[in-house]
């Protein structure tokens, strides 16, 4: 397979992208191998997450900044299947460079309306890169979506993505899970599920979070040739 570079995008903190990353990089490694570009200058998943003793042998760990990130990324085509890269959460250039350089652009957003603004800028951004050439997929991730009751607030924000026409990939819940692999130091599939509950639920969600960037990319491919 031909190496996929995933970029996990929004220019405000807190929604979800290191989370999302370390999701999605358990999922891949399964199959595949995945570099993990961390171009946050906080740098949590490689100084704070990033275990090698602990996480799948398949996964690996470089940062990068606003300088850098390009030749990273096309250093990770090279030599791995699946590029995962998590940009600091501000409108800068390593968040334009990550973009620029992937094939997927996922924008994680809690379903409030400054998260989904924010989503719209970056879709913006991928929308005018397109329309220069390439055919990233891109999409929001809503994500700590609780399992259970929505609010209204929820539910207007996701009618407001709906009719902005912007395009939605999938819903991530909020579950401990997710937290949980953080301060076990590895992923989803490593976790000891007698010690963490609720891990199955999350692995499973996990996979079917991974089966619909893989179709968003099949389909932006598919737009691409047609
Ligand atoms: N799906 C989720 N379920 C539970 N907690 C989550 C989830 N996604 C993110 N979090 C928590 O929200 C906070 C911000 O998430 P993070 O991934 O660091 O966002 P970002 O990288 O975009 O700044 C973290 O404390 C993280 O543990
Ligand atoms: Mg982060």
């Amino acid at each position: 397979m031909a190496a996929t570079v995933i970029c996990l995008a929004s220019s405000k903190g807190g929604c979800g992208k290191t989370t999302l990353t370390a999701v999605l990089a358990g999922v891949y490694a399964t199959d595949y191998r995945v570099l993990i570009i961390d171009a946050d200058a906080q740098a949590r998943l490689a100084d704070g997450w990033y275990d090698e003793s602990r996480v799948p042998a398949n996964i690996s760990m470089a940062k990068a900044d606003h300088k850098t990130i390009g030749a990273m990324i096309a250093e990770g085509r090279k030599n791995y299947d699946v590029v995962l890269v998590d940009v600091e959460g501000s409108a800068s250039l390593t968040l334009a460079n990550g973009v620029f350089n992937a094939d997927c652009v996922l924008i994680p957003a809690n379903k409030s309306t400054p998260d989904l603004r924010d989503a719209m800028g970056v879709v913006d951004l991928v929308q005018q890169y397109n329309a220069q050439g390439g055919s990233r997929a891109y999409g929001v991730v809503w994500n700590r979506v609780p399992p259970a009751i929505k609010s209204r607030e929820m539910d207007n924000t996701a009618k407001a993505a709906i009719d902005a026409g912007v395009p939605i990939i999938f819903e991530v819940c909020e579950r401990d899970a997710y937290r949980s692999m953080f301060s076990y130091s590895t992923t989803l599939t490593k976790l000891d599920k007698k010690e963490v509950p609720g891990v199955g639920k999350a692995l499973e969600e996990s996979l079917r979070f991974a089966e619909a960037v893989a179709q968003a990319i099949i389909d932006s491919e598919r737009k691409e040739v047609a």
